[in-house]
Protein backbone atom coordinates (compact mmCIF):
# COMPACT_ATOMS: atom_id res chain seq x y z
CA UNK A 1 0.00 0.00 0.00
CA UNK A 2 1.45 3.54 -1.00
CA UNK A 3 2.03 5.99 2.27
CA UNK A 4 -0.27 8.64 2.22
CA UNK A 5 2.95 10.58 1.58
CA UNK A 6 3.97 8.77 -1.50
CA UNK A 7 0.21 9.49 -2.50
CA UNK A 8 0.41 13.23 -1.47
CA UNK A 9 3.36 13.56 -4.07
CA UNK A 10 1.95 11.77 -6.84
CA UNK A 11 -1.37 14.29 -6.39
CA UNK A 12 1.26 17.49 -5.69
CA UNK A 13 2.14 16.76 -9.27
CA UNK A 14 -1.23 16.56 -11.04
CA UNK A 15 -2.05 19.19 -9.33
CA UNK A 16 0.67 21.30 -10.26
CA UNK A 17 0.19 20.59 -14.19
CA UNK A 18 -3.91 21.65 -12.93
CA UNK A 19 -2.08 25.10 -12.04
CA UNK A 20 -2.77 24.93 -8.18
CA UNK A 21 -0.54 26.80 -6.23
CA UNK A 22 1.01 24.17 -3.57
CA UNK A 23 3.53 26.30 -2.07
CA UNK A 24 6.68 25.19 -0.74
CA UNK A 25 7.03 25.63 2.77
CA UNK A 26 10.15 24.76 4.01
CA UNK A 27 9.35 26.39 7.48
CA UNK A 28 10.31 23.71 10.39
CA UNK A 29 7.56 24.12 12.71
CA UNK A 30 4.92 24.45 11.53
CA UNK A 31 5.34 23.37 8.09
CA UNK A 32 2.80 22.59 5.06
CA UNK A 33 2.57 19.28 3.40
CA UNK A 34 -0.30 19.95 0.69
CA UNK A 35 -1.99 16.58 0.53
CA UNK A 36 -4.64 17.26 -3.31
CA UNK A 37 -7.12 14.84 -3.71
CA UNK A 38 -8.04 12.23 -6.33
CA UNK A 39 -8.47 13.36 -9.73
CA UNK A 40 -10.66 11.01 -9.86
CA UNK A 41 -13.03 11.99 -6.95
CA UNK A 42 -16.63 13.63 -6.87
CA UNK A 43 -17.03 16.51 -8.35
CA UNK A 44 -17.78 19.68 -7.02
CA UNK A 45 -20.46 19.10 -3.96
CA UNK A 46 -23.71 20.46 -5.47
CA UNK A 47 -26.01 22.29 -2.51
CA UNK A 48 -29.26 23.65 -2.94
CA UNK A 49 -29.09 27.39 -2.28
CA UNK A 50 -32.61 28.33 -0.41
CA UNK A 51 -32.60 32.42 -0.35
CA UNK A 52 -29.17 33.56 1.09
CA UNK A 53 -29.36 35.10 4.68
CA UNK A 54 -28.49 38.83 4.06
CA UNK A 55 -25.09 39.99 4.43
CA UNK A 56 -23.96 43.29 4.93
CA UNK A 57 -20.38 44.43 4.59
CA UNK A 58 -18.87 44.94 7.82
CA UNK A 59 -18.39 48.01 7.03
CA UNK A 60 -21.75 49.02 7.43
CA UNK A 61 -22.22 51.43 10.65
CA UNK A 62 -23.96 48.59 12.80
CA UNK A 63 -20.84 47.06 12.93
CA UNK A 64 -19.58 46.61 16.54
CA UNK A 65 -15.66 47.24 16.89
CA UNK A 66 -13.72 45.55 19.68
CA UNK A 67 -10.32 46.63 21.18
CA UNK A 68 -7.50 43.49 20.99
CA UNK A 69 -5.08 43.33 23.49
CA UNK A 70 -2.14 43.10 21.20
CA UNK A 71 -0.21 43.26 24.00
CA UNK A 72 -1.35 40.02 25.46
CA UNK A 73 -2.03 38.23 22.79
CA UNK A 74 1.76 38.70 21.62
CA UNK A 75 2.60 37.23 25.16
CA UNK A 76 0.70 34.75 24.97
CA UNK A 77 2.95 33.77 21.58
CA UNK A 78 0.36 34.94 19.00
CA UNK A 79 0.93 36.97 16.23
CA UNK A 80 0.28 40.58 15.80
CA UNK A 81 0.94 43.56 13.53
CA UNK A 82 4.25 45.03 14.12
CA UNK A 83 5.71 42.27 15.98
CA UNK A 84 9.07 42.29 15.16
CA UNK A 85 10.50 39.42 12.58
CA UNK A 86 9.99 35.91 14.67
CA UNK A 87 10.79 32.24 13.20
CA UNK A 88 6.93 31.85 13.83
CA UNK A 89 5.89 35.14 11.66
CA UNK A 90 8.17 33.59 8.78
CA UNK A 91 7.01 30.10 8.79
CA UNK A 92 3.01 31.76 8.93
CA UNK A 93 3.98 33.80 5.68
CA UNK A 94 5.27 30.48 4.48
CA UNK A 95 2.07 29.22 5.01
CA UNK A 96 -0.21 31.87 4.58
CA UNK A 97 1.08 32.35 0.65
CA UNK A 98 0.18 29.19 -1.32
CA UNK A 99 -3.21 30.09 0.14
CA UNK A 100 -3.83 33.33 -0.65
CA UNK A 101 -2.69 32.76 -3.89
CA UNK A 102 -5.18 29.95 -4.39
CA UNK A 103 -8.25 32.43 -2.79
CA UNK A 104 -7.36 35.18 -5.26
CA UNK A 105 -7.59 32.05 -7.69
CA UNK A 106 -3.90 32.94 -9.38
CA UNK A 107 -2.61 29.90 -8.60
CA UNK A 108 -5.76 27.71 -9.66
CA UNK A 109 -8.57 28.40 -11.53
CA UNK A 110 -10.55 25.39 -10.81
CA UNK A 111 -10.85 25.97 -6.83
CA UNK A 112 -15.01 27.13 -6.02
CA UNK A 113 -15.14 28.75 -3.17
CA UNK A 114 -11.68 29.31 -2.97
CA UNK A 115 -11.78 32.33 -0.56
CA UNK A 116 -13.04 29.68 2.15
CA UNK A 117 -10.66 28.77 4.20
CA UNK A 118 -11.21 25.55 6.97
CA UNK A 119 -8.39 24.93 9.84
CA UNK A 120 -9.25 21.24 11.20
CA UNK A 121 -8.21 18.63 12.18
CA UNK A 122 -8.38 14.80 13.42
CA UNK A 123 -8.81 15.54 16.79
CA UNK A 124 -9.15 18.20 19.56
CA UNK A 125 -6.20 19.93 21.22
CA UNK A 126 -4.21 20.23 18.00
CA UNK A 127 -4.00 23.42 17.26
CA UNK A 128 -6.93 24.59 14.86
CA UNK A 129 -7.88 27.80 16.95
CA UNK A 130 -4.13 28.70 17.52
CA UNK A 131 -3.37 28.22 13.84
CA UNK A 132 -6.72 29.76 12.66
CA UNK A 133 -6.03 33.03 14.80
CA UNK A 134 -2.06 33.43 13.91
CA UNK A 135 -3.32 33.11 9.85
CA UNK A 136 -5.79 35.67 9.97
CA UNK A 137 -3.30 38.16 11.67
CA UNK A 138 -0.73 36.97 9.28
CA UNK A 139 -2.95 37.17 6.60
CA UNK A 140 -4.09 40.77 7.80
CA UNK A 141 -0.78 42.06 7.16
CA UNK A 142 -1.50 41.99 3.91
CA UNK A 143 -1.78 44.90 1.41
CA UNK A 144 -4.42 43.58 -0.71
CA UNK A 145 -6.61 41.40 1.23
CA UNK A 146 -9.18 41.62 4.51
CA UNK A 147 -9.51 38.46 6.48
CA UNK A 148 -12.81 37.38 8.38
CA UNK A 149 -11.97 34.90 11.05
CA UNK A 150 -14.91 32.93 12.01
CA UNK A 151 -15.37 30.61 14.85
CA UNK A 152 -16.85 27.38 13.47
CA UNK A 153 -16.14 25.34 16.51
CA UNK A 154 -19.50 25.96 17.47
CA UNK A 155 -19.67 23.36 19.83
CA UNK A 156 -15.92 24.33 21.34
CA UNK A 157 -16.18 27.95 20.35
CA UNK A 158 -12.95 29.28 21.86
CA UNK A 159 -12.18 32.24 19.84
CA UNK A 160 -13.65 34.91 22.26
CA UNK A 161 -11.84 33.78 24.90
CA UNK A 162 -8.54 33.59 23.46
CA UNK A 163 -8.56 36.77 22.27
CA UNK A 164 -9.67 38.39 25.86
CA UNK A 165 -13.19 39.53 24.67
CA UNK A 166 -16.57 38.72 26.53
CA UNK A 167 -19.06 36.35 24.92
CA UNK A 168 -21.97 37.41 22.45
CA UNK A 169 -23.60 36.59 19.53
CA UNK A 170 -22.52 35.12 16.40
CA UNK A 171 -22.64 32.56 13.31
CA UNK A 172 -25.28 30.33 15.17
CA UNK A 173 -27.87 33.50 15.69
CA UNK A 174 -27.59 34.06 12.01
CA UNK A 175 -28.66 30.99 11.42
CA UNK A 176 -31.47 30.77 13.80
CA UNK A 177 -32.34 34.07 11.59
CA UNK A 178 -32.42 35.75 15.45
CA UNK A 179 -29.88 38.65 14.10
CA UNK A 180 -28.43 39.87 10.84
CA UNK A 181 -24.72 39.25 9.71
CA UNK A 182 -23.64 42.89 10.17
CA UNK A 183 -24.86 43.24 13.75
CA UNK A 184 -22.51 40.41 15.02
CA UNK A 185 -19.36 40.89 13.13
CA UNK A 186 -16.81 42.98 14.95
CA UNK A 187 -14.52 45.00 13.37
CA UNK A 188 -11.01 45.13 15.09
CA UNK A 189 -8.28 47.46 15.87
CA UNK A 190 -6.27 45.10 13.75
CA UNK A 191 -7.33 47.15 10.21
CA UNK A 192 -8.25 44.18 7.89
CA UNK A 193 -9.24 41.81 10.68
CA UNK A 194 -12.68 40.88 11.28
CA UNK A 195 -14.06 38.66 13.45
CA UNK A 196 -17.40 36.32 13.47
CA UNK A 197 -17.92 34.67 16.56
CA UNK A 198 -19.84 31.54 17.21
CA UNK A 199 -22.82 32.83 18.66
CA UNK A 200 -24.91 31.82 21.42
CA UNK A 201 -24.68 28.16 22.81
CA UNK A 202 -27.34 26.29 20.62
CA UNK A 203 -28.71 23.01 21.31
CA UNK A 204 -28.99 22.49 18.18
CA UNK A 205 -25.58 24.40 17.37
CA UNK A 206 -23.97 21.22 14.72
CA UNK A 207 -27.13 20.60 12.88
CA UNK A 208 -27.33 24.45 12.19
CA UNK A 209 -23.61 24.32 10.82
CA UNK A 210 -24.29 21.24 8.36
CA UNK A 211 -27.77 22.90 7.49
CA UNK A 212 -28.88 24.45 4.48
CA UNK A 213 -28.91 27.91 5.50
CA UNK A 214 -25.12 27.45 6.55
CA UNK A 215 -24.63 26.10 2.69
CA UNK A 216 -26.34 29.54 1.83
CA UNK A 217 -24.70 31.35 3.69
CA UNK A 218 -21.53 30.05 3.00
CA UNK A 219 -21.99 30.65 -0.43
CA UNK A 220 -22.76 34.42 -0.07
CA UNK A 221 -19.80 35.04 1.95
CA UNK A 222 -17.53 33.31 -0.45
CA UNK A 223 -19.35 35.89 -3.31
CA UNK A 224 -19.66 38.74 -1.79
CA UNK A 225 -16.60 39.94 -1.17
CA UNK A 226 -13.82 37.47 -3.29
CA UNK A 227 -11.21 39.93 -2.34
CA UNK A 228 -11.51 38.64 1.36
CA UNK A 229 -10.14 35.72 3.07
CA UNK A 230 -12.66 33.32 5.04
CA UNK A 231 -11.28 31.76 7.63
CA UNK A 232 -13.17 28.83 10.09
CA UNK A 233 -11.80 27.69 12.86
CA UNK A 234 -14.04 24.30 12.61
CA UNK A 235 -14.59 21.32 14.77
CA UNK A 236 -12.17 17.85 14.47
CA UNK A 237 -12.77 15.86 11.90
CA UNK A 238 -12.99 12.42 13.26
CA UNK A 239 -15.73 13.73 16.31
CA UNK A 240 -17.93 15.16 14.37
CA UNK A 241 -19.73 15.13 11.24
CA UNK A 242 -20.47 18.54 10.35
CA UNK A 243 -17.09 19.26 10.04
CA UNK A 244 -17.36 16.94 6.77
CA UNK A 245 -20.75 18.50 5.79
CA UNK A 246 -18.23 22.23 6.31
CA UNK A 247 -15.71 21.01 4.58
CA UNK A 248 -17.72 20.56 0.86
CA UNK A 249 -17.96 24.37 0.58
CA UNK A 250 -14.47 25.32 1.59
CA UNK A 251 -11.72 26.05 -1.35
CA UNK A 252 -8.83 25.35 0.68
CA UNK A 253 -8.88 23.16 3.87
CA UNK A 254 -5.53 23.26 6.30
CA UNK A 255 -5.51 20.03 8.30
CA UNK A 256 -3.47 20.88 11.62
CA UNK A 257 -1.36 18.15 12.46
CA UNK A 258 0.08 18.05 16.30
CA UNK A 259 3.74 16.96 16.14
CA UNK A 260 4.46 13.72 17.60
CA UNK A 261 1.17 13.39 19.22
CA UNK A 262 -1.42 12.88 16.04
CA UNK A 263 -1.42 9.14 15.54
CA UNK A 264 -0.91 8.69 11.89
CA UNK A 265 -3.75 6.34 11.45
CA UNK A 266 -5.50 9.65 12.44
CA UNK A 267 -4.37 11.14 9.90
CA UNK A 268 -5.32 9.28 7.66
CA UNK A 269 -8.96 9.19 8.46
CA UNK A 270 -9.23 12.95 8.87
CA UNK A 271 -7.89 13.07 5.28
CA UNK A 272 -9.91 10.39 3.98
CA UNK A 273 -13.14 11.75 5.48
CA UNK A 274 -12.84 15.31 3.59
CA UNK A 275 -11.29 13.13 0.20
CA UNK A 276 -13.51 15.11 -1.98
CA UNK A 277 -11.83 18.88 -1.29
CA UNK A 278 -10.06 19.77 -3.96
CA UNK A 279 -7.29 21.24 -2.18
CA UNK A 280 -5.80 20.42 1.44
CA UNK A 281 -2.52 20.98 3.72
CA UNK A 282 -1.59 19.14 6.38
CA UNK A 283 0.27 22.05 8.77
CA UNK A 284 2.27 20.24 10.97
CA UNK A 285 1.84 21.75 14.51
CA UNK A 286 4.93 21.65 16.89
CA UNK A 287 3.05 22.98 19.72
CA UNK A 288 5.64 21.05 22.23
CA UNK A 289 5.39 23.96 24.88
CA UNK A 290 1.33 23.98 24.91
CA UNK A 291 0.02 24.35 28.10
CA UNK A 292 -3.45 23.57 27.96
CA UNK A 293 -4.99 25.25 31.13
CA UNK A 294 -3.70 28.81 30.08
CA UNK A 295 -0.88 28.81 32.90
CA UNK A 296 1.70 30.78 32.10
CA UNK A 297 -0.47 32.56 29.27
CA UNK A 298 -1.61 35.30 31.17
CA UNK A 299 -5.32 34.23 31.06
CA UNK A 300 -7.08 33.10 33.83
CA UNK A 301 -9.23 30.55 32.33
CA UNK A 302 -8.17 27.27 33.48
CA UNK A 303 -11.15 25.73 30.37
CA UNK A 304 -10.58 22.14 30.20
CA UNK A 305 -11.63 21.65 27.04
CA UNK A 306 -13.68 18.17 27.67
CA UNK A 307 -13.04 16.62 24.95
CA UNK A 308 -10.33 14.30 27.18
CA UNK A 309 -7.65 15.13 24.51
CA UNK A 310 -4.41 17.41 24.91
CA UNK A 311 -3.19 16.80 28.24
CA UNK A 312 -0.87 19.72 28.45
CA UNK A 313 2.81 18.11 28.36
CA UNK A 314 4.27 20.86 30.04
CA UNK A 315 7.66 20.63 28.49
CA UNK A 316 9.98 23.16 28.27
CA UNK A 317 9.82 27.27 28.56
CA UNK A 318 10.36 28.82 24.87
CA UNK A 319 8.22 30.66 22.66
CA UNK A 320 4.70 28.54 21.77
CA UNK A 321 5.61 28.18 18.07
CA UNK A 322 9.12 27.84 18.68
CA UNK A 323 10.85 24.68 17.00
CA UNK A 324 11.69 21.53 19.23
CA UNK A 325 15.21 21.19 19.09
N1 LIG B 1 2.38 25.99 17.97
C1 LIG B 1 1.93 26.18 19.21
N2 LIG B 1 2.73 26.73 20.12
C2 LIG B 1 2.29 26.90 21.38
N3 LIG B 1 1.08 26.60 21.85
C3 LIG B 1 0.23 26.04 20.98
C4 LIG B 1 0.59 25.80 19.63
N4 LIG B 1 -0.46 25.23 19.01
C5 LIG B 1 -1.43 25.13 19.95
N5 LIG B 1 -1.02 25.61 21.13
C6 LIG B 1 -1.79 25.64 22.39
O1 LIG B 1 -2.36 24.36 22.58
C7 LIG B 1 -3.66 24.46 23.11
C8 LIG B 1 -4.66 23.77 22.18
O2 LIG B 1 -4.66 24.48 20.94
P1 LIG B 1 -5.99 24.91 20.25
O3 LIG B 1 -5.62 25.79 19.13
O4 LIG B 1 -6.96 25.45 21.23
O5 LIG B 1 -6.49 23.49 19.73
P2 LIG B 1 -7.81 23.11 18.94
O6 LIG B 1 -8.45 24.38 18.51
O7 LIG B 1 -7.33 22.28 17.80
O8 LIG B 1 -8.63 22.30 19.88
C9 LIG B 1 -3.94 25.93 23.30
O9 LIG B 1 -3.63 26.28 24.61
C10 LIG B 1 -2.98 26.58 22.32
O10 LIG B 1 -2.65 27.89 22.69
MG1 LIG C 1 -10.27 25.19 18.92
Amino acid sequence: MTSLIEQAAQRLEQLKQAGVDVGLATAAAPAVTPTPTSTSAAPATVVPIPAPAVIRSPGDVSSKRVELDLDALAAQGFLTPNAPRTVMADQYRNIKRPLIRNAMNKGASTLNHANLIMVTSALPGEGKSFTSLNLAMSIAAEFDNTVMLVDADVARPSMLRMLGLPPGPGLLDVLEKEADMASVLLKTNVDKLTLLPSGRPHSRATELLASDAMSALLDDMAKRYPDRIIIFDSPPLLLTTESRVLATHMGQVVIVVQAERTPQSAVQQAVAAIEHCPLKMLLLNQASNKRSSGYGYGYGYGYGYGYGYGQADGQGDAQPGADRA
